[in-house]
C-alpha cells in the first residue's frame, strides 16, 4: 500500500475542496484532494449560476478571479414577476452599491483546477472506495483505491468537501451530530436553451401553475427552469410541453414574451433544506454541501460552500502559523451563523414563490399580498436585496 503524507486531505473537488486546497497553498499549507469522479465530468457538471459580490472578491483576491472578470455578467438587479407583471429589485441601489456576478459552477471549478495543477497541487480523479480513519487521533486517515491501487494518507487534519451525498459526514458518530432537514414537494426542471436572452436581469416568476426562473449563461445560451414533481421524469417533457409550461408561467399583460430555442440540456433537481451540527468531529471538517444545503430558490448553496472554506482555510492558517486553535475551535459556530440565515432567506424565497401541493386559494392569496410587500416596501425590498447579495 502507497501511503502518502499531507497536512491536509481534502475529499470532494467541487467548489469548496478545490478552494480549499488553492487557498491552503498560497499560504504554504500543503494538501490532496481526492475526487471520486473523472475531470472532464467535475468541469461539465451544471449547477449553480449567481456568485455574490463577497464570492467574487475572494475569488479575485486570491488570484483566480481573471476569466471570471472578463466573462461573468455583473447584474443589478432582479425581477420579480407576478399576475402576470414584472418588478424589478434594485438590488445595488438598495445595498450601497453591492451586486451580484452570474458565472456558471462549471467555470469557477475549470479555473480552479488549472490554478491548482498549473501550481503543481494534487487532485486524485477517480478515486474508489474512500473510507476515512483515526478519527479520534490527532492523525488521521483517508484510505482509498487509485488506478487499482490501496492507497493511504496520512493527515493533520481531514476536510469533507465531498458534498451531500458523499462519505465525511456519515463518518461523524451519529451520536455526536444533529441533522435539521426538510424535503419540499417539488423540484426544478432545469434546461439550456440556444437562444438570445429574453431579459437583461434574472426573472424569479409566481404563478399559479407553478414558480419559474429564467437565468443566462452567455449572450447566446440561456438557462431557464420551472417547478415540477420532483419524482417526473425528463421522458415525460419533450420541447413543445416545456415551452408551454414556460410561456403559461412567464407571460402576461404586459408583452413579454419567453424567446424559444434549441434545447440541449435537460434535468430534475430535487429541493431540500439540511443542516448538520456541528460542522466538524475532532480533526475532521466539513465544508459546503456536505454540512448543508438550501433549495437554489436563494442561489446561495456555492456561496455558502465558498464561505465555509474562507473560514476554514484562515483557521488553519492559524494554527500553522501562529500556533493558535480559537480559528478551528469556532469554526462550526461562525460557519453556521451565516449558513442558518442562508436557510431562512432561501426557506423563504421558496415558500414564496412555489406552488405548494396542499396550498389553498388562502395560502396563494398570501403569497401574493408577501410579493406585493416587497415590491412596494423599501425595507421588505432591502431584506431580500441584502440576503439576495450576501
Ligand atoms: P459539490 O459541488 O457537490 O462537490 C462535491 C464533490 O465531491 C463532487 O465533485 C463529488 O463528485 C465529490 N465526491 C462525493 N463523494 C465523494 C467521495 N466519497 N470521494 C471523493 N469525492 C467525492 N448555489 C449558488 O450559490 N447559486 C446558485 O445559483 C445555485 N444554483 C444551483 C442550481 C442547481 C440546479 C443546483 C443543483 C445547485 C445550485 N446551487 C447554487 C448549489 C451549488 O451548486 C452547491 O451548493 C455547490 O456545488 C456546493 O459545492 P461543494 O463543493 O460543497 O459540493
Ligand atoms: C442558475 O443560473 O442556474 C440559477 C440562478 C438563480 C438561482 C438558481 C440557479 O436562484
Amino acid at each position: 500500500m502507497k501511503i502518502t503524507k499531507t497536512r491536509v486531505a481534502i475529499v470532494g473537488a467541487g467548489p469548496a475542496g478545490l478552494l480549499l486546497s488553492h487557498l491552503l497553498h498560497r499560504a504554504g499549507i500543503d494538501s490532496v484532494v481526492l475526487e471520486s469522479r473523472s475531470r472532464q465530468e467535475i468541469e461539465s457538471t451544471l449547477r449553480a449560476g449567481v456568485l455574490e459580490q463577497g464570492t467574487v472578491d475572494l475569488l479575485e483576491k486570491s488570484g483566480v478571479g481573471e476569466r471570471l472578470k472578463r466573462e461573468g455578467f455583473v447584474h443589478h438587479g432582479i425581477y420579480l414577476r407576478f399576475r402576470g407583471e414584472s418588478h424589478r429589485i434594485p438590488l445595488t441601489e438598495l445595498t450601497g452599491g453591492r451586486s451580484i456576478m452570474v458565472y456558471a459552477q462549471h467555470e469557477v471549478i475549470k479555473d480552479l483546477v488549472k490554478a491548482r495543477l498549473d501550481a503543481g497541487g494534487r487532485i486524485l480523479f477517480e478515486v474508489k472506495d474512500v473510507a476515512l480513519e483515526g478519527l479520534d487521533s490527532t492523525s488521521p486517515e483517508v484510505n482509498f483505491l487509485w488506478k487499482n491501487e490501496k492507497q493511504q494518507i496520512q493527515a493533520d487534519f481531514i476536510a469533507g468537501c465531498d458534498g451531500f451525498h458523499g462519505i465525511s459526514r456519515p463518518a461523524i458518530p451519529a451520536a455526536r451530530r444533529t441533522e435539521f432537514k426538510r424535503n419540499y414537494p417539488f423540484g426544478w426542471f432545469g434546461i439550456l436553451v440556444e437562444a438570445p436572452p429574453a431579459t437583461d436581469e434574472l426573472i424569479y416568476a409566481h404563478h399559479e401553475r407553478g414558480f419559474a426562473l429564467i437565468s443566462t449563461r452567455s449572450p447566446t445560451i440561456q438557462r431557464l427552469y420551472f417547478q415540477c414533481d420532483p419524482k417526473d421524469e425528463v421522458g415525460n417533457w419533450p420541447d413543445a410541453r416545456i415551452w408551454e409550461e414556460l410561456h403559461a408561467r412567464l407571460e402576461g399583460s404586459d408583452g413579454w414574451k419567453v424567446k424559444e430555442g434549441r434545447i440541449f440540456q435537460k434535468g430534475i433537481i430535487a429541493m431540500r433544506s439540511f443542516v448538520v451540527e456541528p460542522m466538524n468531529y475532532r480533526r475532521l471538517y466539513l465544508a459546503g454541501d456536505a454540512a448543508h444545503i438550501v433549495p437554489p430558490t436563494g442561489a446561495k448553496g456555492l456561496n455558502l460552500a465558498i464561505n465555509d472554506v474562507r473560514i476554514l482555510a484562515s483557521a488553519l492558517m492559524d494554527f500553522y502559523e501562529k500556533k493558535s486553535e480559537a480559528g478551528l475551535k469556532s469554526y462550526s459556530t461562525t460557519a453556521l451563523k451565516r449558513v442558518w440565515r442562508a436557510e431562512n432567506f432561501s426557506w423563504w424565497m421558496t415558500s414564496m414563490l412555489h406552488k405548494f401541493p396542499e396550498d389553498s386559494p388562502f395560502q396563494h392569496r398570501i403569497q401574493l399580498s408577501e410579493l406585493d410587500y416587497v415590491v412596494s416596501s423599501k425595507a421588505k425590498a432591502l431584506t431580500l436585496a441584502e440576503n439576495y447579495v450576501g
